[in-house]
């Protein structure tokens, strides 16, 4: 059984792919300094996977504590690397601090990976490295424009690192460029634990619906879409979770065709800011609390994926609808509300 070590394995999207993982047979070890993320995460997953999964709760910015975490696992022949600041608003106002954590981090682990001969490299990647495209559907082809933030730049500065680290190794690497995962693994046991207020449209309008935000503001109706309002690629997290162990798979049955490949993780269908509040409401039957503001800075107007690479190369076959992304958002909007235990760590701080 191949070991694989997941980085970030407590947040939203580690979570769900190490529950993927277990259930498609492989071991699972996790790195989390759950500076963002709830230690109880851990407890759920051994609840949906009957497995307890090992945290080493180290930050990777420290090396000596990274290395060790090889030292004591030399089988690793895996590792799946979400572990990073994902706040793009934060990021704007503290731009060194997510370049020293999101790239000292990286580098760190491929150190590591380069000591220890790690065969197989998962980076998580996002969208966001695509800018404002000029065309709505991007593909892997598509010619990246600058970041629209720090955020942004680390992860196609990451994209970068790898692209040149595989040449000095024998580590085959891919990238899954994500585009806006959302919703909660079907057993209700995981799901999206936003830092602070949320800034990702979705758990805005299940903390609207449930009444932990008074309103939400849809930002901005006057973009050159359908309905006036922003157009992305919504997935489901469960989705992009089973990504991922293809993607190790794929790397495993050495189909990969060269040692650096990107794979967008989107349906393929664009959903406007309206549409999915719609769905929301169809869903829920709750009439949703919100009104239009102005645009958000940095936010790309429209965007969302050609997947057919994934499908084709890695056999990957989201399936999941707007809808039933919704409510499973809905339903895990829900049991915070009944469950404090699953709510934010009490360590939370945003630096
Ligand atoms: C979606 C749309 C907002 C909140 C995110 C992450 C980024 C990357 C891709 C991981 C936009 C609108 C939002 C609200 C709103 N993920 N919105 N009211 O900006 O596409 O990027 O996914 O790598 O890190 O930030 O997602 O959910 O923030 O916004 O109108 O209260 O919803 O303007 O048009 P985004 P988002």
């Amino acid at each position: 059984m191949a070991k694989i070590l997941v980085t970030g394995g407590c947040g939203y999207i580690g979570s769900h792919t190490i529950v993927d993982l277990i259930e498609n047979g492989f071991e699972v070890v996790c790195v989390d300094n759950n500076s963002r993320s709830n230690p109880i995460v851990m407890e759920n997953i051994q609840q949906i996977t009957g497995k307890t999964i090992k945290n080493y709760k180290v930050d990777l910015c420290n090396f000596d504590e990274t290395f060790a975490i090889f030292q004591e696992n030399p089988d690793i022949q895996g590792i799946i690397h979400f572990a990073a600041y994902k706040a793009v608003g934060e990021s704007v106002e503290k731009p060194l601090m997510y370049f020293e954590n999101n790239l000292y981090s990286l580098i760190n682990l491929l150190k590591c990976v380069q000591e220890f001969s790690v065969p197989w490299f998962v980076f998580s990647s996002s969208c966001t490295v695509y800018g404002n495209p000029d065309e709505m559907m991007v593909t892997e082809e598509t010619p990246l424009k600058p970041a629209a933030s720090p955020y942004g730049y680390t992860k196609q500065m990451g994209e970068d690192i790898l692209g040149e680290f595989r040449k000095v190794t024998n580590t085959q690497t891919i990238l899954l460029r994500y585009f806006n995962p959302v919703g909660a693994h079907p057993s209700i046991k995981i799901g999206e634990l936003p830092v602070g207020k949320p800034q990702n449209l979705v758990p805005a309008i299940t903390q609207t619906a449930i009444g932990k935000l008074p309103m939400m503001k849809v930002f901005g109706d006057d973009y050159p879409t359908r309905d006036g309002s922003c157009l992305r690629d919504y997935i489901h997290v469960s989705d992009i979770a089973h990504a991922h162990t293809l993607a190790i798979q794929y790397l495993k049955e050495a189909r990969n065709e060269s040692s650096c490949e990107v794979f967008n993780l989107g349906t393929g269908n664009g959903v406007t800011v309206l549409e999915a509040i719609q769905a929301f409401e169809k869903i829920s039957g709750v009439k949703l609390n919100y009104e239009i503001g102005p645009r958000r800075p940095g936010d790309v107007v429209a965007i969302y994926a050609n997947n057919d690479k994934a499908r084709q190369r890695l056999g990957w076959n989201p399936k999941t609808t707007i809808e039933e992304m919704m409510e499973t958002a809905w339903k895990w909007e829900l049991k915070l509300k009944e469950d404090a235990s699953l709510h934010e760590n009490p360590n939370f701080q945003m630096n």
